[in-house]
Order: C-alpha cells, then structure tokens, then sequence
C-alpha cells in the first residue's frame, strides 16, 4: 500500500477551527467506520476519518490544531492512504450516534448509510459546525440546544437503539459509565495517537487493540 496523490477539490468553514475537505478519489466506496492517512506535502501525515463519499471524493471534517491542519485547508494536492481499519459492525435498525467535536465525522457518513438519530456535543456553540446531519446539539455553556454534554443529553434518548459513538477521551470515558448504568450497547471510537496508520508503529493501542486496525470497541 502506498500514498497516491489526489486533488483538494474544495474546502469549506464549518465552525470555528473546522472545516470540510473534499479530496478527489478513485477506488470503491470507502466502508463507514474507515479512516483515510492524508499526507500534506510539506507537513506530516495526519488520520482523517471517512465523514462522506461522492462517487470522486472523499469528505473529511478537520480542526484546526497545528501546521498540517491548518496547510490541508489551502493544500491543493495531498497522498492518500486508505481506506484503513475495519469497517465498522453493522446496526440491527436504525442506530442512535452520538458525536463530540470532530469525532461526528465517521458518524456522518454512518447516517448517510445506516439512517438513525446524530446527537452532537460541543464547548460552545461557535464550536457547532453548520451541516445537514445533526438532530440534536448539546452545549456545555448552554449557548446552543440542550445545555451539557452529549453524554448528558443520551440519558434522556430512549435506549433500545444501538449507540455509536465517537469523541474525545473524557466524553468516551463518561459515556462508558452512563453504558453500564443503563445497559447501553453498541461500539465507540475515540481519538488516539496514530501514526503509521497500517498497524506496524504500536502507537495507537487502546484497551489491548490497535485502534488504526480495530477502530470499532464494542461498549456495554
Ligand atoms: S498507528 Fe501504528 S500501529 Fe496503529
């Protein structure tokens, strides 16, 4: 597997520090749940989780946070690797997913194909992207939809639904204790540190897994 070169196609703001990117692509349609390495002529490669597929292209949601993040924005061409890790299990029904910041990528692209409910957690409302997809927004400062976290927000869902999330470590960690007060079931990813993104570097073990070859944990 090798780095191919493909176009930027257009990027676009969503919220404060984040945007979408669309990148030319050529190959199958990515599996939801996958995660493309995107090389940055000049920058580092950086893991960028499938939010969409166009039959060319595919879409991705960054925030900005260092130099590769912020070259991508006006890069014109990029390497990509993938699509890497595994497809994400498949919902029985229509799943309920649950997003914090930029981790409502993978989700995205999850309700393109699977349907369901997308609730969404941010700090604040600047920090909301403007996109189709969201059902429901939680903020933390209450400057837009329910006020706490997404995490808080899931308590009040019905629970039958099968839960897939993805976010930062401290909103998977308190979603973790909400799935065993309430019998959630389901699969979550979270943000890790990874680097060569094929399973060789070992930087990305999270509870005894390679998250770039295994992204899906199941929770409950
Ligand atoms: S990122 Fe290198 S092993 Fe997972």
């Amino acid at each position: 597997m090798s780095f191919k070169v493909e176009e930027v196609l257009r990027s676009r703001k969503l919220a404060k520090g984040i945007y979408e990117t669309f990148v030319s692509y050529h190959g199958e349609a990515p599996p939801p749940g996958t995660f493309f390495m995107v090389w940055v002529p000049g920058h580092e490669a950086i893991p960028l989780s499938v939010a969409g597929y166009r039959g060319d292209a595919v879409r991705f949601i960054v925030e900005v946070r260092g130099r590769t993040t912020a070259a991508l924005y006006t890069a014109h061409k990029v390497g990509l690797l993938g699509p890497l890790g595994r497809q994400a299990p498949v919902p029985s029904g229509k799943p309920l997913l649950v997003g914090g910041g930029v981790g409502i990528a993978p989700l995205l692209y999850m309700k393109e194909l699977w349907g369901g409910e997308l609730l969404f957690g941010a700090k604040s409302a600047e920090k909301v992207p403007k996109i189709d997809g969201i059902d429901e927004v939680a903020t933390e400062d209450g400057s837009l939809g329910f006020k706490g976290t997404v995490v808080d927000l899931l308590k009040l869902r019905p629970q039958k639904r099968d839960v897939y999330a993805c976010g930062p470590p401290s909103m998977i960690s308190s979603l973790k204790v909400l799935a065993k007060e309430m019998g959630l079931k389901g699969y979550y990813s979270t943000e890790k540190m990874i680097k060569c993104g094929i399973g060789i570097c070992g930087s990305c073990v999270l509870e005894g897994k390679l998250l770039c070859k295994e992204p899906w944990l199941r929770l409950g």
